[in-house]
């Protein structure tokens, strides 16, 4: 018998993590792959559809993947201080996994613009908050900077330890699967998640020293964006990105070059969906399969359905979409939500209790 105890362990022969390294771990990863029974029959269409639910990790997201090495390389080189610039998720990681390893963290946010669970999260494992007057492209850069003149760990995604864990969520769903599915579709901000996934991708499909091929199909990759932060879609960097999935809300993607070639490679496309669209792909994984992810996590679920309803993803494909993170990281959005679905206020009166449940069914 041997216990799930992180994604170090578990593909430890496939990272770069020394024999004698002390690994700093909160047992991230194993995250389910959920396969969708509801939203394939109301679309009607004959496809496959798993999500796999990155939000179940220890802080709530996929960076916990990228976090356990960026800390354990970090603690193992001597920092004693880590830095991050980020709209929530990074930076809540980091200090969790900071704090675990018993070193510093500091945290550059947007002012205003980051989910409340993800204040709350990053407040109580206890970084250092800096706000700026700007957005995560200007924490980016300042960041890198600061790196520069302070004695500081940059765990951003341009730290390459951070796509080496970010790669194994690739594994899993291929040992889940036991192949590869036809299309992995995922939200883009940064770019860091779908240059790791393609890594994870290629590397478990291609012949090594140390390694036989696990499997040899790849996915074709889909990166889908908000409207308003698609600079993939662009084509370029944009100034001023804008919308509500605020986890997104990025114009200078870090991993611009690793991201079109997965892209290119893959023979994959980009894509891009209003606010409204990314909201109502929300409710509806919460409403009709129970998986409640945050905004940017359903960017995904929008982009698949919309391809899957035009044929571009034809019947018959089998599809995974990345749920990034959880949606109880963003309570307001949630709320707001489901401003029509007041809870109803009546006494504390079994006859009243009795009558509220008669009027609603
Ligand atoms: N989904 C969520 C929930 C995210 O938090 C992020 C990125 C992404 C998708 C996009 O992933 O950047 O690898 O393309 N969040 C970063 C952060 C920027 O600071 O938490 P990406």
């Amino acid at each position: 018998h041997t216990r799930y105890t992180g994604l170090i362990d578990r593909y430890r022969d496939r990272l770069p993590v020394s024999p004698t390294a002390r690994v700093i771990s909160l047992v991230e990863g194993n995250t389910p792959m959920i396969e969708l029974q509801n939203i394939p029959r109301m679309i009607g269409k004959d496809v496959k559809i798993y999500v796999k639910f990155e939000g179940l990790n220890p802080t709530g997201s996929f960076k916990d993947r990228g976090m356990t090495m960026a800390i354990t390389k970090a603690v193992e080189e001597g920092s004693k201080a880590v830095i991050c610039a980020s709209t929530g998720n990074t930076s809540a990681s980091a200090a969790a996994y900071a704090a675990r390893a018993g070193i510093k963290a500091f945290v550059l946010i947007p002012d205003g613009k980051i989910a409340l669970g993800k204040l709350a999260q990053t407040l109580m494992y206890n970084a250092t908050i800096i706000q700026i007057n700007g957005n995560f492209d200007d924490g980016m850069r300042l960041v890198k900077e600061v790196a520069e003149l302070a004695p500081v760990t940059i765990v951003n995604s341009i730290n390459p330890f951070r796509l080496e864990g970010q790669k194994t969520a690739a594994f899993e769903i291929v040992d889940d699967l036991g192949t590869a599915p036809d299309y992995h579709c995922l939200p883009v901000g940064n770019a860091g998640n779908i240059s790791a996934y393609w890594k994870g991708y290629k590397e478990y499909s291609t012949d090594s020293a140390t390694h036989k091929a696990v499997t040899n199909k790849r996915p074709v990759m889909c990166g889908y964006q908000a409207a308003g932060a698609a600079p993939f879609v662009a084509g370029h960097p944009i100034d001023n990105p804008e919308t509500v999935a605020t986890a997104i809300r990025i114009g200078r993607p870090q991993s611009w070059d690793f991201a079109i070639a997965a892209q290119q490679e893959s023979g994959g496309w980009f894509d891009k969906f209003t606010d409204d669209e990314i909201l109502a792909a929300q409710k509806l994984l919460s409403q009709y399969e129970g998986i409640f992810c945050e905004p940017a996590s359903a960017t995904s679920i929008a982009g698949a359905l919309r391809d899957i309803k035009s044929g571009k993803i034809p019947e018959g494909s089998t599809i995974v979409c990345t749920l990034t993170g959880n949606g109880i990281k963003d309570p307001d959005i949630a709320i707001k939500q489901c401003a029509d679905a007041k809870p109803i206020t009546i006494d504390a009166d079994l006859d009243a209790v009795k009558r509220a449940i008669l009027d609603c069914l």
